[in-house]
């Protein structure tokens, strides 16, 4: 096994992926060795020490990649650190903020194996020009103001945190 981090991450519209790749940036900062991936390319996570899975809400559930990858990993997930995120709020609204928590703890608690060192959600980003069938489909949508509330301040001090966490495991 290397000393090295997986950061994997699920997305669709490119903004989970930005902050999946400001994490491993962040985390090699720290002096870790970081593999980045989408969850749909990884094939084995054997050389890992730790794992960061990352991926967006969609319709109140977390992107199925992930929940896929947590199904289809499970007996080395259990061995190896492990790291959560979700995007989702529009708004930097605290009702927000819990009710997409609550989202992913629900898709969470199908894993009841699984105990992340960490679990975090982070604002999402939206933009009604960029939105492909069938989301394009609904008008309320297309209506709705293009934002982008991802606190890059907040994501890097989650990867720096992170990367203190994980260092003992890494020793
Ligand atoms: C059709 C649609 C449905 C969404 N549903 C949810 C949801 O149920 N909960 C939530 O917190 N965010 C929801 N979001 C917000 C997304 O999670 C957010 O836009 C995220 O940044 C998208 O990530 P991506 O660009 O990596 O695909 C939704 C966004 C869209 C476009």
């Amino acid at each position: 096994m290397s000393a090295s981090i997986l950061v994997t991450y699920a997305t669709r519209y490119g903004s989970t992926q930005e902050v999946a790749e400001t994490i491993a940036t962040t985390l090699r900062e720290s002096g870790l060795e970081v593999d980045l991936q989408p969850l749909r390319q990884v094939h084995t996570i054997d050389q890992y020490r730790a794992v960061v899975i990352g991926a967006p809400l969609y319709m109140f559930h977390w992107h199925k990649d992930a929940l896929n990858f947590l199904t289809k990993y499970r007996t080395p997930l259990t061995a190896r650190p492990v790291a959560i995120f979700a995007l989702g709020p529009f708004h930097a609204d605290e009702k927000e903020f819990q009710g997409a928590r609550e989202q992913l703890d629900k898709e969470l608690v199908k894993f009841p194996w699984l105990t992340p060192a960490a679990i975090e959600i982070f604002g999402g980003k939206f933009d009604p020009e960029k939105l492909t069938f069938p989301h394009n489909l609904v008008p309320a949508l297309k209506k709705m103001p293009a934002s982008d509330i991802r606190d890059w301040t907040v994501i890097r001090a989650w990867a720096s945190d992170l990367a203190a966490q994980f260092q003992p495991a890494l020793a």
